[in-house]
């Protein structure tokens, strides 16, 4: 597994990232058995950055991951390097009701996250969104403190714009910005990809798939459970969908004559542009694992990056990323 630095002060991570939310909530049911065998296998091949959220199924998915590092050998769970998102606020019911980013509500969900994992620090911590009553400065001050106590080893972002990224620099050394990107999603490549590369901040990119609407396995029959986000997507909604998936079948051309897959075209186009964006992929079973896996050994040379912009150019995509109200939370939208 080829690895890479993230950005100019974070550790070196593998190529590729796991993001194991789906292992417990967003996208319907989860096997727990599965899960953890996902996260082995990850960790066998060399994966080392694993993404999670303490707010993915309230707990569950740092349980999840906890229970994996203990019951993998010793040498795997060492090379583990945990990114883990706060902020959000959840109710018994599963529903969201805002952000969090005051300091004594960073050290408090860092106190609960610590003791989920199982671990004595984390790798990369941050606030999943802005939260748009306290000042970044402020948040990641917070974080700046856990990294000087030792229970936190790096600062990372998520969803924050070009002028939120500039004040979290200024503030103390961040890693890494966690962030949409995808073939269909590409809205950082005009001020927010320069201000990261010109301040030496790595992406950790994330709907590389667009939540598995790109990977092409996605088909218009699929039922959705209400509680799955793509239930509420407006990419995955009646003509939107249909259109999205004339993308795919665009895309699966390509892939064909490439003989590799759909989803290996997306994850290696990501991976093509370049060295400081580490995509997060979200396989929650050992099969898509080796799929997404094996995008490390496709190259797409000139001609094939101009015949995947033929069948998806920039802004392709029928419906914005997020349903109107959580498109709101989004700093890197403003
Ligand atoms: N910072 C943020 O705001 C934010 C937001 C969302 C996610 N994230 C993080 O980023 C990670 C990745 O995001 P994501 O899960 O939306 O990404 P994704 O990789 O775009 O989508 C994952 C979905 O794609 C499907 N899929 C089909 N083939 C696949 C393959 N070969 N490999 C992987 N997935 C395949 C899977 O569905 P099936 O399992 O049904 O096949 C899975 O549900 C998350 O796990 C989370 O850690 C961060």
């Amino acid at each position: 597994m080829r690895t890479v630095p993230l950005g100019n002060t974070g550790p070196q991570v593998s190529r590729l990232g796991l993001g194991c939310m789906g292992m417990s909530a967003l996208y319907g049911e989860a096997d727990r058995a599965e899960s953890v065998a996902t996260i082995h296998a990850a960790l066998e091949a060399g994966i080392t950055l694993l993404d999670t959220g303490d707010f993915y199924g309230m707990g569950h998915n740092e349980m999840l991951i906890g229970e994996a590092l203990r019951a993998a050998p010793a040498a795997r769970r060492e090379q583990a390097l945990l990114s883990v998102k706060f902020g959000a606020l959840r109710d018994p019911d599963g529903g969201w009701s805002g952000y969090d980013g005051r300091p004594a509500a960073v050290k408090n969900f860092a106190a609960y996250s610590l003791q989920r994992l199982g671990v004595d620090h984390i790798d990369v911590y941050r606030i999943a969104r802005v939260d748009p009553d306290v000042p970044i400065e402020e948040t990641v001050g917070a974080v700046a403190e856990l990294v000087e106590q030792g229970y936190v080893r790096h600062i990372g972002l998520s969803e924050a714009g070009a002028e939120t990224v500039r004040r979290a620099a200024a503030t103390a050394p961040i890693s890494d910005l966690q962030i949409e990107y995808s073939l269909i999603s590409r809205g950082i490549e005009r001020d927010i990809l320069p201000a990261t590369r010109e301040l030496g901040i790595a992406v950790t990119a994330y709907g590389v798939l667009s939540r598995g609407l790109i990977s092409g396995h996605f088909t218009a029959d699929r039922q959705l459970a209400a509680n799955d986000f793509r239930a509420h997507s407006p990419r995955f909604q009646g003509e939107n969908l249909r259109h999205n998936l004339s993308l795919v079948e665009a895309l699966r051309k390509i892939a064909e004559e490439k003989g590799v897959t759909v989803a290996q075209i997306a994850i290696a186009w990501v991976v093509s542009r370049g060295e400081d964006i580490v995509p997060l992929v979200g396989a929650r079973r050992r099969d898509r694992l080796t799929e997404a896996l094996g995008a490390l050994d496709v190259t797409l040379d000139e001609a094939d990056l101009a015949a995947i912009e033929e069948a998806v150019p920039e802004g392709a995509a029928a419906g914005e990323r997020y349903p109107e109200a959580q498109m709101g939370h989004l700093d890197s939208e403003r």
